[in-house]
């Protein structure tokens, strides 16, 4: 066994292009290589045998929790009758228009059909196509600019990392491109004049936007893409009535929302989407994570009625829609996907991620909100953050040199807990299984008391 893992650690170093990884370091050795080998419930299992709880689902995607034998037995049923057909030219399989169905079964009022893809990105990108065809339909050929926000993550392709308004996804790449623009973040902590309340804050970003909008012109203008509460830019819940003042500036300008749900779809709030938590009307919602609950890479663009009667006149007029995956809704996913939604369902996930999620947000700022290099405990659902500073007094943020939430992420992984060191900021990110049960949530909250006590303790 020693043997393998050692050739398995040498291979991995030698051959594996790893995303979001130090390359230098991680080939050179300098940071360890995990191989997880097995996982059931909220926990994962390593080749050397160490167990750990999995408090951010893998990467916020493994909603129903790992090893449920009803989606690998679908996953396995499905391809053994039909492992694969495209949907090109009006073919489909039955597993594929069933998820459909039920997805728009779910989904908010005025859904009307889903496009099919593998992932968050593909399916940002298929968003951004229908929005610019949307509008050539429409005889708007200069309403073409896309406004995201400042933090947020919508991908990492050329369009999609554009999207994104994090540096570290820019930085080299000769990113963000044209048409591609960012504005405020409704990031309550962050504002900077510190002397308004949350609502004069929300107007504040609604006045932004609207001054970017007037400043390109609102003809140029197609869409607004927004996270309900953001991920990855530092689990931000929105300050409160961001998006009923955001939504009024957009539909004073006919500008499309896209709500980029790959991470709050299907249940991570205490609702099935977060639009509906926060009141957000889109014309596109990005689904990908807890689709399937990552037991199979699939993603989609629920498109409105609206945007699908002018897509309906442009195939009128141009003939069969030049935009195709040949993986777009792949029966085997699509199978996962039926069963996964069952299961969410049946476990009863929607509520636990709001009754258990208010539970474990409360239970971590009762153990560690006091202490004095914790600036905010924030979030909503079951996604928490714990944001570090060096004085809480003047909010004074740590020299990102010190990397203390990548140093509060090992000391909780050594306490058998693993949190996010989210990308920008010393941020500590939570986003378990939904099935998340209250001891479980214990286990965490006393483990990240620990972790914090012991990088921060006596700084
Ligand atoms: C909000 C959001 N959109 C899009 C994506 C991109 O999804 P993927 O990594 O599947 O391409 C992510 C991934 O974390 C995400 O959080």
């Amino acid at each position: 066994m020693l043997d393998k893992r050692n050739e398995l650690n040498a291979w991995d170093r030698d051959h594996f292009f790893h995303p979001s990884t130090h390359m230098g370091m991680h080939a050179r050795g300098e940071t360890p290589t995990r191989v997880i080998s097995s996982a059931e419930g909220v926990y994962i299992t390593d080749t050397s045998g160490k167990k750990s709880l999995d408090a951010f689902a893998g990467l916020y995607c493994v909603n129903v929790g790992y090893g449920r034998q009803k989606i690998a037995d679908a996953i396995a049923e499905q391809a053994k009758n039909l492992a694969y057909y495209h949907a090109y030219v009006g073919h489909g399989t039955e597993a594929s228009i069933t998820l459909s169905k039920m997805i728009i079964d779910r989904a908010p009022e005025g859904m009307s059909r889903v496009y099919f893809g593998l992932s968050g990105s593909d399916a940002n990108e298929t968003n951004i196509k229908l929005i610019w065809y949307y509008n050539n339909i429409l005889g708007r050929p200069e309403k073409k600019k896309i406004i995201s926000r400042w933090r947020g993550y919508h991908g990492s392709g050329v369009m999609t990392g554009s999207l994104t308004g994090l540096e570290l996804f820019h930085k080299a790449f000769d990113l963000p491109r044209a048409p591609i623009l960012h504005t405020e973040a409704p990031y309550y902590f962050r504002r900077a004049d510190r002397s308004m309340s949350e609502e004069q804050f929300a107007q504040h970003c609604a006045d932004k936007l609207e001054e970017m909008i007037l400043a390109e012109g609102p003809d140029t203008v197609a869409a607004f893409i927004g996270e309900p509460i953001l991920g990855t830019g530092g689990i931000v819940p929105p300050a409160k009535t961001y998006w009923q003042k955001t939504q009024a500036v957009l539909d004073k300008y006919d500008i499309l929302l896209v709500a980029d749900e790959v991470v709050t779809g299907f249940g991570r709030l205490g609702t099935m989407f977060g639009s509906d938590h926060y009141g957000m009307k889109p014309d596109l919602i990005t689904i990908a994570k807890g689709l399937t609950s990552a037991y199979a890479p699939l993603s989609g663009s629920i498109v409105s009625d609206k945007m699908w009667q002018v897509l309906v006149q442009g195939s009128d007029q141009l003939g069969a829609i030049g935009h195709g995956w040949t993986y777009s809704a792949h029966p085997i996913c699509a199978a996962a996907g039926i069963a996964n939604l069952e299961l969410v369902d049946e476990l009863g996930i929607v509520e636990n991620a709001g009754s258990t999620g208010a539970y474990f947000r409360s239970e971590l700022a009762k153990a560690v909100g006091g202490h004095k290099h914790v600036g905010e405990v924030r979030g909503d659902g079951l996604m928490a953050a714990i944001e570090f500073v060096e004085d809480k007094d003047d909010r004074k943020f740590f020299d990102p040199a010190q990397k203390i939430g990548p140093q509060v992420a090992a000391a909780l992984l050594e306490r058998g807990v693993i949190g996010r060191a989210m990308p920008q900021g010393d941020i500590l990110g939570f986003a378990p299984p939904l099935c998340l049960t209250r001891e479980e949530a214990d286990t965490v909250v006393k483990a990240a008391a620990g972790a914090i006590d012991s990088v921060l303790s006596g700084r």
